[in-house]
């Protein structure tokens, strides 16, 4: 979602690091952008629809010079993508970027015509900084003035602000949208995210809610809306540079595909020690839930299907998965011993962040699996197990899910194991497996079958999946991956549910992705492939090595390596992520960020 940097330091090369800052935070999405810094003492604005690279032609026109700037990439929610839209806003004193929604900009608008300021874009954001102006009109004082309109301000909100009479300083404040301060001896930013200033240095700080920053070349002031000092903890970045390039591949996604048996390996690693006891020691009181609820949003919710599928098979208890934006409207019944686990590659997911603050409400205790190393769920949650997939670039999430699935499995595997439904022993030959996925995952991703199955359906304008039960929440997955990237339409089924109504789509050709790999319900599935199969569907069957297949029930196959049910979807869901790739590719389309799509969904 939208991107924010901002730099303040001794050198007059706000314009460089601002760029290359906001073609760091591209991969969030956005549709415009816009910079703003202090040219003698005046401040200058340049924005356009667009890219970023746009934005830096018309920069190098204006030979911009300076050491203090904010600049912006905007994912439109309040009007439409253009110009005047685009950030920074400006209003009297105030210049802004602003990522966010602000719920109550009506209110204030109506409050601030009525004062005489007029508007020329169908932003909140220009709201905003009119208010923010109307408050610096009236006390005088910019602390003063950022508190009111803290105070005022509903909805979520991340600010860089400038005051025309202060080219010294750069001010923040946020509100349930991330924001990161990173300070060095002679810079000092502002981001929505640590990569866009980690080539300039890994100290950074986390700006929490009702903290104002005021930013300079000296360093970072934080107080209070009391306006009482507020003394923060540098801390360091783990994350290095050459995450944050393509490494030769042609896109983010390839690259960040082929570094999955590197992420799971971090991942487990971590955890495998002594039966998984140092992930206990982490989470303690494991064994006294009775009731699981999982909540996140899309293919991290597909995570959680896996996880449900995997938890009640292997340690009967039961789970509810349910998206993140619909779970605190559904009133949810928490009984005495329910755990909610949150997972997201973010942290910042604002659905499944009010999911985690609905739980706190009802002192239901939350487990996070989470990416990004002090992100607000990884803050707030309970607990915390951290996934090792890196920095994830694409926005179409592939490592990042991959490892979700693997740190649920290890979950489900130790349920199983303390309840009683396998021993120490079954456990131990489990892990042993674990540690094998790698090389198993890295074979699969280097076979050369998915350009050839793209060929069946890069001209499709329909796709269909179908599986049951773990296959079933993989094809979910497979069918988001396709639909996100190559914006073909695809839908997901559970292989017994098409002839209930979607069998009348399929025509001659139509393609069918089926997942096939449960020794117990193979059979069945291979029903409900020859009933498509005489409509004329064409059937590219993913099927685990030891099932026999009937050769007349599909068009290709392609054979992935058979492990116990807690690892097959790690490997099951590769050829979903090339055959994704592979088709969009081939059509030509924007793999690492597709149109309309942003990484970090910050508001709900
Ligand atoms: C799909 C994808 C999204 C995210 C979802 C949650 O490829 O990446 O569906 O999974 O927006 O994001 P996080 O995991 O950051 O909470």
């Amino acid at each position: 979602m939208c991107g924010i940097v901002a730099y303040v330091g001794y050198e007059s090369i706000a314009d460089r690091i601002l760029i290359e800052g906001l073609k760091i935070l591209e991969y969030r999405g956005y549709d415009s952008a816009g910079i703003a810094s202090f040219i003698d003492q005046n401040i200058i604005t340049v924005k356009t629809k667009g890219k970023v690279q746009q934005l830096e032609e018309k920069l190098q026109i204006q030979k911009i010079q300076t050491s203090i700037g904010i600049a912006h990439t905007r994912w439109a929610t309040h009007g439409e993508p253009n110009e005047v839209n685009a950030h920074p806003h400006h209003v009297g004193e105030v210049t802004l970027v602003h990522n966010g929604i602000i719920e109550n900009y009506y209110e204030l608008k109506e409050e601030l015509m009525s004062k005489g300021y007029n508007f020329q874009s169908q932003s909140d954001s220009e709201i905003a900084c009119a208010y923010i102006d109307y408050c610096y009109q009236r006390y005088h004082d910019k602390e003063e003035a950022l508190i009111k309109a803290y105070q005022t301000f509903k909805g979520s909100f991340a600010f860089a602000i400038l005051f025309a009479d202060d080219d010294q300083n750069v001010y923040a404040m946020r509100k349930d949208s991330p924001l990161i301060l990173g300070t060095s001896a002679t810079k000092t930013f502002i981001a929505s995210d640590i990569q866009a200033f980690l080539h300039y240095t890994k100290q950074y700080i986390v700006l929490e809610h009702n903290e104002i920053a005021r930013c300079s070349r000296e360093g970072i002031v934080i107080k209070n809306l009391q306006k009482e000092f507020v003394k923060k903890e540098i801390q360091t970045a783990q994350m290095e540079n050459k995450d944050l390039t393509k490494n030769g591949y042609a896109h983010y996604m390839l690259k960040e595909i082929h570094e999955q048996p590197y992420a799971i390996k971090e991942t487990i690693q971590a955890y495998l020690s002594n039966h998984l006891k140092d992930l206990m020691d982490q989470f303690p009181d494991l064994k006294k839930f009775k009731q699981i609820h999982i909540s996140a949003c899309g293919s991290a919710m597909y995570a959680g299907m896996i996880a449900k599928v995997l938890i009640e098979k292997k340690a009967r208890i039961p789970v509810q998965c349910v998206v993140a934006s619909e779970y605190r409207y559904m009133d949810p019944i928490f009984q005495e011993d329910t755990l909610l686990i949150l997972i997201s590659q973010s942290g910042e997911t604002a659905d499944t962040l009010a999911a985690l603050h609905l739980a706190k409400q009802h002192h239901v205790p939350t487990l996070a699996i989470v990416n990004v190393e002090n992100s607000a769920l990884a803050r707030e949650a309970d607990y915390v197990l951290y996934t090792h997939a890196g920095v994830e670039i694409s926005v179409a999430t592939t490592k990042a899910y991959c490892t979700q699935v693997a740190l649920l499995s290890l979950i489900a595997c130790h349920l199983s194991y303390i309840h009683g439904y396998i021993d120490a022993e079954e456990e131990k030959q489990l892990l042993d497996e674990f540690k094998q996925l790698p090389i198993l995952m890295d074979k699969l991703i280097h076979q050369d079958t998915y350009k050839e199955i793209a060929t069946h359906l890069y001209q499709k304008e329909h796709v269909f999946l179908m599986g049951r039960g773990l296959d079933y929440a993989l094809s979910m997955e497979g069918a988001l991956k396709l639909k996100e990237i190559s914006y073909i339409h695809c839908e997901a089924y559970a292989a017994g549910e098409l002839k209930h109504g979607t069998i009348s789509l399929i025509e001659k050709d139509t393609p069918i992705i089926v997942l096939c790999s449960d020794d117990s319900i193979y059979e069945k599935t291979m029903s409900n492939m020859k009933e498509v199969k005489a409509r004329g569907a064409k059937i590219i069957v993913l099927a685990t090595e030891d099932l026999p297949i009937a050769p007349d029930t599909y068009d290709v196959r392609l054979t992935i390596p058979k492990t116990d049910i807690l690892l097959q979807g790690i490997l099951t869901v590769i050829p979903l992520q090339l055959i994704a790739y592979e088709t969009a590719n081939m059509r030509g389309c924007e793999i690492d960020q597709p149109r309309n799509l942003a990484k970090s969904v910050t508001v709900e």
